[in-house]
């Protein structure tokens, strides 16, 4: 294994420990993501997205935000988390709810399969976010969607050094990078933009930005 190779493993590994450790605290800490998660299902609902790819489900906070009647197949690194979501499902039997273990940088479907794929607050966990984001266009449909809810750098220098002094905490205790910029969709030409908006608000500060693109056809 090479050493780059090498390191990104370890990073993972360490990134999935420490949400086992989280998973049974996670709800009470992170419900202030509750708010992207409601839009995000008002949006799929206004545009009757019937089947859709979760990466990154976490104890599966998004469940009950999920319109009626979709088909969702959730994956995540961490059992420790999975297990809180197989929990979850279990409120919503108006839904079918897939769970598996799996590497969102390393999907094991095949090319064009999903009609949407989802990524909630996970962008800013993994070693690769560009490779996160090939993966989750690779499995979309052509002319699908791609919905990821993420923590970006802002534009103001408030923002910024907000993020700086962050970061030694988020990434020590969520894993969680603050320095990722809107810029790295630019090397993504096989997708549109359609939406950017500020969610999940703390105060006068938003937490995280609803990024919508879509799989050109
Ligand atoms: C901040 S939590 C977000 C959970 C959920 N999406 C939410 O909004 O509450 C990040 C989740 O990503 C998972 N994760 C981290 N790296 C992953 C990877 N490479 N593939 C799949 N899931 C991963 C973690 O185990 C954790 O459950």
């Amino acid at each position: 294994m090479g050493t780059a190779r090498a390191f990104s493993v370890c990073m993972q590994e360490k990134t999935t420990d420490i949400y086992d450790s989280l998973s049974r605290i996670y709800d009470k800490l992170f419900f202030v993501l509750k708010p992207g998660h409601r839009r995000v299902g008002k949006y799929l609902e206004e545009q009757k997205i019937k089947q859709i790819l979760e990466v990154g489900v976490g104890t599966g906070l998004t469940f009950e935000h999920y319109p009626a009647d979709v088909q969702v197949t959730a994956i995540d690194m961490s059992s420790g988390m999975l297990k809180f979501a197989q929990e979850k499902k279990q409120s919503r039997n108006d839904i079918a709810i897939d769970l598996a273990q799996m590497d969102a940088l390393d999907l094991k479907y095949p090319d064009n399969h999903f009609e949407c794929t989802y990524a909630p607050s996970l962008l800013t966990v993994v070693p690769h976010p560009k490779q996160l984001i090939r993966e989750m266009i690779r499995v979309t449909k052509p002319g699908g969607i791609i919905i990821i809810v993420s923590h970006f750098e802002g534009d103001y220098w408030q923002d910024r050094a907000f993020s700086k002094f962050a970061a030694p905490f988020t990434k020590r205790l969520f894993g969680f990078r603050m320095d990722l910029k809107f810029r790295l969709f630019d090397q993504c030409p096989e997708v549109e933009f359609l939406a950017r908006e500020k969610v999940n608000p703390v105060g006068p500060y938003c937490l995280s930005h609803l990024v919508i693109l879509r799989k050109q056809k």
